[in-house]
């Protein structure tokens, strides 16, 4: 039974790899007869695209791309930064069509960055986005008017206005998600958006990479924990942290002598190497590693039984679908087969896991 069911997923990532590799041929070929050639010539200033950002934006004279209109009244705003993977954004997008949004109102923003080369935009992704229809509330397509990075992906695309009610999530367009997200996640802001040392709300689990051999074991009474670090696989700011955290790195960032460095942990390494090759340009987290780290702030984690999460990442890289990837892994999304309405209940106290997986509670 457990073999055979082994055997189905292996054929099934099989199946799944020649059809993701005959996609990227059909699009190499579409790519080369016309899309994109013409998409070069395009300067930015010029461009046929508008960067349509709708309020509960503060305003940052200095970008011309965030702009101050009007207000929108929302209980959740999904905000999907993409590049070049029209696969794994389509992906994305339909788990987000899946999601019970218990009736509330939705927006669903996404973001399309361009090539930092030619600047520009993959017409592909720029279609499946535009052609997506978001069952659940408004939808807006954003390309960027420049090549922005994942630093201006994550720091450029919610930057909420202090009067701002409404709960944000980030996703790369490699994520999926629970039907289930949702709940929790409107669970877990209600419940600790009051405490001052909350930087977010993580959907998926901490990496396991980074913390202590063997990993963070947390007792399954408590329903959530809290890490230092934040978990990028679906984060969902802390408004008030979150403000703070990006007017900290505007000013910050300024001093390229600068280094957000937090001594003893792994990321801090990861960022290093990162810097030998002038590749920390992907690692804009570490920046929030070290806010966090300075303000003792901590992001809320759910504590599923069997490592379960409410968002899974697909490790894809570029086209390829990463061999690394667990078939298993797509069991683990919190499902209609084994979702328990209990993880919506929180202790007041969660658990608080240190950098190194030791646990106290807080
Ligand atoms: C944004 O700020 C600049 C400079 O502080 C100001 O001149 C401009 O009018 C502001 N724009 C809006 C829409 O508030
Ligand atoms: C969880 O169980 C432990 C003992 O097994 C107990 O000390 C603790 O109070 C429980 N916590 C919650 C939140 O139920």
């Amino acid at each position: 039974m457990f073999v055979n069911r082994k055997k189905i997923c292996v054929i099934l990532q099989l199946l799944l790899s020649t059809s993701i590799i005959f996609i990227f041929i059909v699009i190499v070929h579409v790519k080369k007869s016309f899309s994109l050639v013409s998409m070069d010539k395009v300067t930015p200033v010029k461009d046929a695209f508008g960067f349509v950002n709708d309020g509960h934006h503060f305003n940052k004279s200095t970008n011309a791309n965030t702009n101050n209109v009007g207000s929108f009244n929302l209980d959740l705003r999904i905000i999907v930064i993409t590049y070049n993977r029209p696969v794994s954004l389509l992906r994305c997008l339909k788990s987000l069509n899946d999601v019970d949004y218990i009736g509330h109102r939705v927006k669903l923003d996404i973001f399309i960055d361009r090539s930092s080369k030619s600047k520009a935009v993959s017409q592909i992704t720029y279609s499946i986005a535009k052609a997506f229809s978001f069952l659940h509330g408004k939808k807006t397509v954003n390309v960027h008017k420049k090549h922005v990075g994942l630093y201006g992906q994550w720091l450029e695309t919610w930057r909420p206005t202090e009067d701002n009610k409404e709960i944000a999530v980030i996703l790369e367009d490699d994520i999926t998600v629970s039907p289930f997200f949702y709940e929790w996640l409107r669970a877990a802001h209600a419940q600790y958006d009051a405490r001052t040392d909350v930087s977010g709300y993580a959907l998926a689990n901490v990496n396991q990479l980074a913390a202590a051999p063997g990993g963070i074991v947390v007792p399954l009474n408590y329903t959530a924990y809290i890490y230092p670090i934040l978990g990028s696989w679906g984060f969902s700011p802390h408004r008030d942290r979150w403000r703070e955290f990006l007017a900290w790195y505007d000013s910050a960032s300024i001093d390229a002598s600068f280094n957000p460095y937090v001594k003893g942990i792994r990321h801090t390494e990861w960022y290093e190497s990162f810097q030998k090759t002038n590749y920390q340009k992907s690692m804009w987290s570490m920046w929030h590693i070290y806010f966090s780290h300075i303000h003792k702030l901590y992001c809320v984690f759910p504590n599923l039984p069997d490592h379960y999460m409410f968002a899974r990442n697909h490790q894809d890289r570029g086209f390829h679908y990463s061999g690394n990837v667990k078939a298993d892994q797509v069991d683990k999304l919190v499902s209609n087969l084994n979702w328990n309405p209990d993880i919506l209940k929180m202790p007041k106290n969660p658990i608080k896991v240190d950098y190194y997986g030791h646990i106290s509670v807080g």
